[in-house]
């Protein structure tokens, strides 16, 4: 792992110059932090983060990443401090209703993926109007967790396959990787190559916890809303020197 105070950056220059991962993970992490350094109430961190993610997804596009996974809220963010949900709650319903236009122009399609049901219907609404929207991107493909938990998704995996076993459809000794896999959430997308995790925390989280099996993983001690493009291009540049090996030795 990586990771130092002032953080890895990149040129996009130097990123165009060799291949970059198809999918980048991101966690991103320490809006609370950024938010307490200098004196502030903790939403004003996840609104500071905001710009943030602006930023990474503008520079993903710019870089010739296929797709790019974001975690938002986890599910055991439903147990924070109502006043701090409330708050990201009402930051997400703006994000979203504020970006679509230019996510529009930027050809990025943006789809959500967790509980939705969770949340509040306005919030809801809005993710419905950004997912029609923007449909058409092709550009870069945006996936956001939003109240994710890969415990939950899972279980509805396991869920999934033992009614269609009770129906008569499969037999469980048929189960194996690949059926499990086409029930995921992100069964559509191609697993993360790259897990980048701000705010120098070097955990999981209940973040994607199949599809990270064989990612590689950056943790810098940026916290999010210091975040750059520079710092994306950083992680991307790392991430060419890692030699992947998915268990096997070098011919
Ligand atoms: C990440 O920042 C945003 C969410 C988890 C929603 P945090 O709110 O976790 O910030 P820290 O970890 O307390 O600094
Ligand atoms: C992970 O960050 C969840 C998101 C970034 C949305 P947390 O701040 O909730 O994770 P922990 O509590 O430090 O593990
Ligand atoms: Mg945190």
């Amino acid at each position: 792992m990586s990771g130092e105070k002032s953080g890895v950056t990149a040129t996009l220059e130097t990123v165009r110059q060799g291949e970059v991962p198809t999918h980048v993970a991101v966690i991103m992490d320490g809006n609370g932090r950024w938010a307490r350094q200098r004196g502030l109430p903790r939403w004003e961190g996840h609104r500071a983060g905001m710009a943030a993610v602006r930023e990474t997804i503008e520079g993903a596009a710019e870089a010739g990443v296929a797709h790019l996974t974001m975690y938002a809220f986890s599910d055991e963010n439903w147990f924070r401090p109502p006043v701090e949900v409330e708050a990201l709650m009402l930051l997400l319903e703006e994000y979203v209703r504020s970006q679509r236009e230019a996510l529009v122009r930027h050809g990025i399609r943006v789809t959500v993926f967790g509980d939705r049901l969770r949340l509040p219907e306005e919030a809801r609404q809005a993710i419905r109007e950004l997912e029609a929207s923007t449909e058409g991107g092709t550009a870069l493909e945006v996936h956001l967790a939003i109240s994710y938990g890969a415990r939950a998704e899972l279980a509805g995996v396991a869920q999934a396959l033992a009614q269609r076993c009770l129906e008569g459809e499969l037999a469980p000794e048929e189960i194996n990787a690949e059926l499990f896999e086409a029930e995921l959430l992100t069964s559509d997308w191609p697993d993360p190559d790259l897990l980048i995790r701000t705010s120098g925390e070097q955990r999981i989280s209940n973040f994607l916890l199949w599809q990270l099996a064989y990612a590689e993983l950056f943790v810098t001690d940026v916290l999010w809303p210091d975040f750059t493009r520079e710092h994306l291009y950083g992680a991307l540049v790392d991430y060419r020197r890692r030699e992947r090996r998915f268990g096997l030795v070098k011919a």
